[in-house]
């Protein structure tokens, strides 16, 4: 949902900012834009362009322009259509002070209508643009001071970059909602809607909480709170690599993510291992019911983790959309735990549902990747994954490496609370250790499900299928395949396919089919053989050495043998790569899907 960039320093911040919204483009690839304070007339240049960035830097190309403090900005539309006029950065009438948005202001048309009453022109349809013409009109003489007023005006969430002709050596940054964070360089400093954007010159932060202002000058950063207190904050380092947000040689970002699962599979299970939060696991011992909330791909590993953490640690869990979850009537109390699950840490709706929860007495739990993390500093507590950026929208490492901290909360609360003994702990732990080479040879299997991929890529509609632990993969494969491809897919509860969706059933259809060897294996081989009866084309994964399964299939994709518990970290891959290459194959911009944006800070 847009992001943002900033940079005050000694270096030509042209080039910082294009290679900073090129690293964040998966938040938004409508329009892009740049607005610099020329270094020798000091006046605002704004440059903008509709579409990626890569238009963008064509449309620089050959433009000298050179400055020290400036602000980028990459657009997800909300308010307006993706045009010239409403991409940032968004300039006051008399040139003077230039702001880029990420977020939502509620209460714009309000804020509009007084502005316009004072004489104020507007030149784009955006809620952004009351905040450049707001500076200009409360601008007491000091930008910092103003952005003290202005923060006390806007209703919503946002987080806002503010430069101006007037103190050209700062950058404003205000927060509340939507992410920020500062990075903190030698001779210059930056802040940005997320870490890789600036990954390049540093990687000291500091995370800015809801209701704090940066004032950002090439050799200082200062933290407020919008009453103007000044507040300390400890700065973090993050031990990343650059390299992590580069592609390194495959075509897109999301190969490279899949591609990746091996390793952030390992990186997982060491780095909860080496974290656990004894308090964390004392506190589930009174626990009377779990409630999990996330969105999307999350929400699936949501699904997913209920079966384990009811089955090992027997606490009921109940698991939830935040959309839905946030506005409806549930019943908390001091033993009611919430847990959030976010790639981002960041999306709007599992951040709301989650505050809202703690507020009412709930003691709330996170599972994000990204550290620093709105999420991760709201919550009791904190799991993280480990898996360095996400770029792609797609998510597909980071939905693995969920399923591995959740089976891993799981059994570590069954262990405390006495529901497992430590031996099976111990056995479903050493099965775990063995899935990354497990993982490894799936992948080592691309150029099968490539040929499969181009056979079904014109199929204008698929159904996934599985049973219990599996039927979320069959709604993770599915949600995969639409967003990337735009081909409409359903995932299915297998037993429950006779209940309707069989009547879509005709030679046209393919079904994929999760039917792993677990002891579901012969109730869905008769689901299979119900498809194969209506003329279905049947796309089965299952485990090596099912023959049986082949007769059935009209393509089978076989993954290793493992325990019954851990099969839906393996029955994912296939479908991962099943998506991308039906995409590909279809030449759709895998990273970038239309309509979609990474991180989704709106409601
Ligand atoms: O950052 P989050 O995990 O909170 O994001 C949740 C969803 O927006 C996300 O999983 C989305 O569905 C992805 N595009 C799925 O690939």
């Amino acid at each position: 949902m847009c992001g943002i960039i900033g940079y005050v320093g000694k270096r030509n911040a042209v080039p910082v900012l294009l290679y900073g919204l090129q690293r964040l483009e998966y938040r938004g690839y409508d329009s892009a834009g740049i607005a610099v304070i020329e270094k020798t007339d000091r006046k605002i240049i704004v440059e903008k362009q509709v579409g990626k960035i890569k238009d963008l830097q064509e449309h620089l190309w050959n433009k000298k322009i050179e400055g020290h403090t400036a602000l980028g900005h990459t657009r997800w539309a909300t308010h307006g259509a993706p045009t010239i006029e409403n991409a940032h950065p968004h300039t006051s009438q008399k040139g003077t002070i230039s702001i880029v948005h990420n977020g939502i202001i509620e209460n714009y048309l309000e804020l509009k209508k007084e502005l316009l009453d004072k004489g104020y022109r507007f030149k784009s349809e955006t809620d952004t643009e009351v905040i450049a013409h707001l500076f200009e009109d409360l601008y007491t003489g000091d930008l910092l001071e103003t952005a003290f007023k202005v923060a006390k005006k806007l209703r919503g969430a946002y987080a806002v970059g503010v430069i101006s002709t007037y103190e050209p050596d700062r950058i404003i940054g205000i927060k509340k909602g939507s992410p920020l964070i500062v990075g903190l360089g030698k001779d210059e400093n930056f802040i940005a809607s997320d870490i890789p954007a600036v990954l390049e010159y540093t990687k000291d932060f500091i995370a800015l909480d809801d209701g704090e202002i940066a004032l950002v000058k090439t050799d200082s950063v200062e933290i407020f709170n919008i009453n103007g207190k000044k507040i300390e904050k400890k700065p973090f380092h993050v031990t990343w690599d650059v390299s992590v947000a580069e592609k390194a040689g495959y075509k897109h970002f999301m190969q490279k993510e899949i591609h990746e699962q091996p390793r952030t599979i390992g990186d997982t299970i060491t780095g909860f291992s080496s974290s656990k939060d004894d308090q964390l696991f004392c506190m589930l011992k009174d626990v009377d019911r779990l409630y999990i909330i996330a969105c999307g791909t999350s929400y699936h590993a949501g699904l997913i983790g209920k079966f384990w953490i009811e089955r090992f640690a027997k606490i009921p869990v109940e698991v939830d959309y935040a959309s839905e979850y946030r506005y409806r009537d549930r019943i908390i109390n001091e033993n009611s735990v919430v847990m959030g699950i976010s790639q981002s840490g960041e999306t709007a709706d599992t951040r709301f549902a989650l505050l809202d929860a703690k507020k009412e007495g709930a003691k709330t739990i996170s599972l994000v990747n990204v550290v620093g993390s709105s999420l991760s500093r709201e919550t009791d507590y904190v799991l993280y994954t480990y898996c360095g950026p996400e770029i792609g929208v797609a998510a597909t490492k980071t939905f693995t490496a969920q399923l591995v901290s959740l089976l891993l909360f799981a059994l570590e609360a069954g262990v405390k609370k006495g529901t497992i003994s430590f031996r099976d702990y111990e056995y479903i732990y050493n099965q775990l250790i063995h899935i990354p080479s497990k993982v490894e040879d799936i992948l080592g299997k691309d150029d099968q499900v490539k040929e499969i991929a181009h056979r079904y890529m014109n199929a204008s509609d698929f159904l996934f299928l599985g049973r219990n632990i599996n039927y979320p993969i069959a709604l993770e494969g599915a949600l995969k395949l639409k967003e990337i491809s735009y081909i409409h897919a359903e995932g299915y509860p297998a037993g429950e396919m006779k209940h309707g969706p069989i009547a879509l059933i005709d030679e046209k259809m393919p079904v994929v089919c999760v039917a792993p060897k677990d002891r579901f294996y012969e109730k869905i081989f008769s689901n299979i053989q119900e498809v194969k009866a209506r003329k279905g084309k049947v796309l089965s994964v299952a485990t090596e050495g099912d023959s049986q399964i082949k007769q059935i299939s009209d393509e089978v994709i076989y993954i290793s043998q493992t325990i019954d518990p851990l099969y839906p970290i393996l029955t994912v891959i296939p479908l991962q790569m099943l998506s991308y290459h039906i995409a590909t194959l279809l030449g759709k911009d895998v990273d970038q899907p239309r309509n979609l944006a990474k991180t989704v800070t709106v409601e």
